[in-house]
């Protein structure tokens, strides 16, 4: 990893998370960055800011002044000095400043004045992390084209378990370095993914689902993070996490829930990309006691159709949106899916068929064939990091956007 000559602000403030920034110092400049550190007033109460000069090489600024010179630290300078800037952890009431400009420490009237990317790694208890207010904030602060870095669950410092714990440091640092040294071809594209699969509920316990692990979606998210998108995973109920920390993740279970997200996301989408195996039918009524097992009477299960999430995006679809899709099949491949593009008005689809071994759900690997509307491309069997490479180059061609060298 080489940030080498990077200037790189470091913002901190006042949350227990604060003790990590010792160690997210000491690898910014042991990867190559020039780091400096500005500390909010209530930060010094959770790390010492000796730690930080001495790790720096930098006098640690708080203060608009230094009380006993009057030497005044332009913000202004600062900003225009920084490559990047990194505000970790950034509790939520530094959060809510940075979202409605409420300058009244040199970090948040620094982060005003950065013209660089900034970074914003949340770090606060599990409830203060779900309020509305937070939810809305950190969503003002990605309307500004700054970089989200989750927070992983785990226990917080309260005990509680939760969503708030900060990404740890190494991840941090990763993040930034693969902003940095990557090829952006798709920088400044909003891109939306759906993965896994949808769970229809029969009755709280009970619900009909599928085989679908997530791992081909969550493979494209974090692909399309690398190339430098802003990535929204619409994700129903899987094992796993993106790979990379700036992948917004929104956890939804059935497929009405999945609907609704999208749609209401699609609108500041460029490119959507579905490839959850959303259920087809659900159950007409949800039992809200176990259904228990009767000596004479088989229950009967009364299916309503769900809604087809990518032939809603399709009519909705504006020119220049590029709204791709995925078949899963296993007889008559090319016509189905040929079939599926012209009716759910996709700009292309993405198929794999069960009877290729080592492609489809649970698997490591994929073979694909992507189709558009006037080619098709057949792709050996490959792991499904390289599927995404494969698929978002193809994606990239359509947008217009820089191809990939990978
Ligand atoms: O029609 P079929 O389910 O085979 O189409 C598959 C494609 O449509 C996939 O991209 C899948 O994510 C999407 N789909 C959807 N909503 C549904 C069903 C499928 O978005 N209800």
């Amino acid at each position: 990893m080489s940030l080498n000559g990077k200037h790189i602000i470091v913002g901190i403030t006042g949350g227990i998370a604060a003790y990590k920034t010792a160690t997210l110092v000491r690898l910014l400049v042991k990867s190559g960055a020039e780091v400096q550190v500005i500390m909010t007033p209530n930060a010094k109460e959770f790390i010492c800011p000796v730690t930080l000069s001495t790790l720096s090489g930098k006098p640690v600024i708080s203060e608009f002044f230094t009380a006993n010179t009057g030497q005044w630290h332009s913000h202004v300078d600062l900003g225009l000095w920084a490559d990047a800037m990194v505000v970790a952890p950034a509790t939520a009431s530094t959060i809510g400043k940075m979202a409605n400009g409420i300058a009244d420490n040199m970090l948040v009237t620094t982060y005003l004045s950065a013209k660089a990317p900034v970074f914003v790694a949340p770090a606060m208890d599990l409830d203060m992390m779900a309020h509305p207010s937070t939810t809305r904030n950190i969503a003002l602060l990605r309307s500004y084209g700054n970089h989200i870095i989750e927070p992983a669950e785990g226990e917080l410092a309260s005990h509680l378990i939760g969503k708030g714990r900060m990404e740890e440091p190494e991840n941090i640092v990763k993040a930034l370095d693969s902003f940095f040294s990557e090829r952006r071809p798709l920088a400044g594209k909003r891109v939306m993914v759906t993965a896994g699969p949808t769970y229809e509920r029969i009755d709280p316990v009970r619900f009909i689902g599928n085989y679908s692990t997530g791992k081909m979606g969550y493979a494209i998210a974090d692909e399309a993070a690398r190339r430098g998108a802003t990535v929204t995973l619409i994700s129903g109920p899987t094992a796993i996490r993106p790979k990379e920390p700036q992948v917004e993740v929104i956890d939804v279970e059935s497929a009405r829930q999945m609907y609704d997200q999208c749609i209401s996301r699609f609108g500041e989408t460029d490119i959507a990309i579905m490839t959850a195996a959303v259920a087809d039918y659900a159950p007409a009524e949800v039992a809200d006691k176990k259904i228990k097992r009767e000596k004479d009477e088989i229950p009967q299960i009364t299916l309503v159709k769900n809604p087809d999430i990518a032939a809603a995006l399709g009519k909705e679809k504006r020119p220049g949106q590029i709204l791709v899709g995925f078949a899963l099949e296993t007889n008559d491949e090319s016509a189905n899916a040929l079939d599926k593009l012209e009716r759910k008005n996709l700009d292309m689809i993405v198929m794999n068929s069960l009877r290729d071994a080592g492609a489809g759900f649970g698997t490591d690997t994929n073979k694909i064939t992507v189709f558009t509307r006037d080619a098709a491309k057949e792709y050996p069997l490959k792991s499904k990091q390289e599927v995404a490479c494969d698929i978002l180059d193809n994606i990239a061609q359509a947008a217009d956007c820089a191809q990939c060298d990978k």
